[in-house]
């Protein structure tokens, strides 16, 4: 069995990740020291493909102990690297934690990558490198904006230090860019566990819905879109996972080329924010209790993939919708809450 290295294993986007890759016969390890998840997302994991998980609970900004990880799994074909965090507002606050974890980390795993002579690598990357992008839908070749956040600028420095990386290195390195991952597996054993009150769309309003926050704020209806509220693109996550698989696939096939090649991962749909509680409200029956708002600073207004290069590199396409992403990520917080998931409530 090939084996992969994933980082962020208990993490939202790599546990479904996790899952894709075991039921696409691969052997998986995870490095996630839990610092931004819940150890028990791996007993979700578990019980949904029956496997139990290696995880290494370590920081991958230690390079002795990322190191040991590589020296006692000599025989990985790849990695798969979303550990990193991701809450952009924190990232104002706090630049200097953002540029610490998300790059020493990559440093560290580069080094390894080096020296272990890992012939494959896939990041994390995000729609936030486009910034507020002048036409939409955005190819790969839309150019990209000054970073707005110092987490936005992690993503874009991460995507130049593999661009550099490979130039030097028998490694083969995919950067996709991820555009709004929502929804959650379709057995409700994982989903997105936001840390404190919600800051992304979806799980604002599954938690509206459920009463764990007492009402959803819409930020903004005064834009020029076609009801006014912003336009993103929302991929199932399910959809994201399957991508790294085929990501991972696409690597082994090509062999080591030296290539870092960025890849959109949207739907190609854009959404504006109304649709997706009227969405939620028709797939939910529940009646959700929300507001109009101020705008939220640094909010772009509209943007949405052109995804054509996932179809044609990776044969990859949305499987799921909006409706689905709503349904799932409802019966998730639904099972969660209620204490029905392996990973309690
Ligand atoms: P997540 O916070 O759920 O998962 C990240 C995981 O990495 C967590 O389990 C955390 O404990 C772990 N981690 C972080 N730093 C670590 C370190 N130094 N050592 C060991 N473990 C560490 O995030 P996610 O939503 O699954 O996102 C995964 C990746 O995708 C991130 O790189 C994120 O920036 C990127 N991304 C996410 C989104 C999104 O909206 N979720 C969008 C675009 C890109
Ligand atoms: C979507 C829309 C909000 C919550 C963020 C990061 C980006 C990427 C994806 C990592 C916006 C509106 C939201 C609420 C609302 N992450 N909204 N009320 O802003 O597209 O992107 O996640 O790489 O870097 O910035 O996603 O889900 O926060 O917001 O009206 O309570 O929903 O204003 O228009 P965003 P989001």
């Amino acid at each position: 069995m090939k084996k992969i290295l994933v980082t962020g294993g208990a993490g939202y986007i790599g546990s479904h990740t996790v899952v894709d890759l075991i039921e696409h016969g691969y052997e998986v390890i995870s490095v996630d020291n839990y610092c931004r998840s819940d150890a028990r997302m791996l007993l979700g994991i578990e019980a949904i493909t029956g496997k139990k998980i290696t995880n290494y609970a370590i920081d991958l900004c230690s390079l002795t102990d990322t190191r040991k990880v590589f020296e006692e799994n000599p025989d990985l074909v790849g990695i798969i690297h979303f550990a990193a965090y991701k809450a952009v507002g924190e990232s104002v606050e706090q630049p200097l934690l953002y540029f610490e974890n998300n790059l020493q980390s990559l440093i560290n795993l580069l080094k390894c990558v080096q020296e272990f002579r890992i012939p494959n690598f896939v990041f994390s990357s995000s729609c936030t490198v486009y910034g507020e992008p002048e036409k939409i839908p955005v190819t790969e070749a839309t150019p990209l904006q000054p970073a707005t956040s110092p987490y936005g600028l992690t993503k874009q420095t991460g995507e130049q230090m593999l661009e550099a990386f490979v130039k030097t290195n028998s490694c083969s390195v995919l950067l996709l860019r991820y555009f709004n991952p929502a929804g959650a597996h379709p057995t409700a054993q994982i989903g997105e566990l936001p840390i404190g009150r919600p800051q992304n769309l979806v799980p604002a309003i599954t938690q509206t819905a459920i009463g764990v926050i007492d009402h959803l704020q819409v930020h903004g209806t005064d834009y020029s879109t076609r009801d006014g509220s912003c336009i993103r693109d929302f991929i199932h996550v399910c959809d994201l996972a399957q991508a790294h698989t085929q990501g991972i696939q696409l690597l082994e096939k090509e062999g080591t080329s030296n290539h870092c090649k960025p890849i959109n991962l949207g739907s190609g749909t854009g959404m504006t924010v109304l649709e997706c509680i009227h969405a939620f409200e028709k797939v939910s029956g529940a009646k959700l209790n929300w507001s109009v708002g101020p705008r939220r600073p640094g909010d772009v207004i509209a943007i949405y993939a052109n995804n054509e290069k996932a179809k044609t590199l990776l044969g990859w396409e949305a499987r799921y919708g909006i409706d689905d992403i709503m349904a799932t990520a409802w019966a998730w917080e639904q099972r969660y809450r209620s204490g029905q998931t392996v990973l309690g409530s």
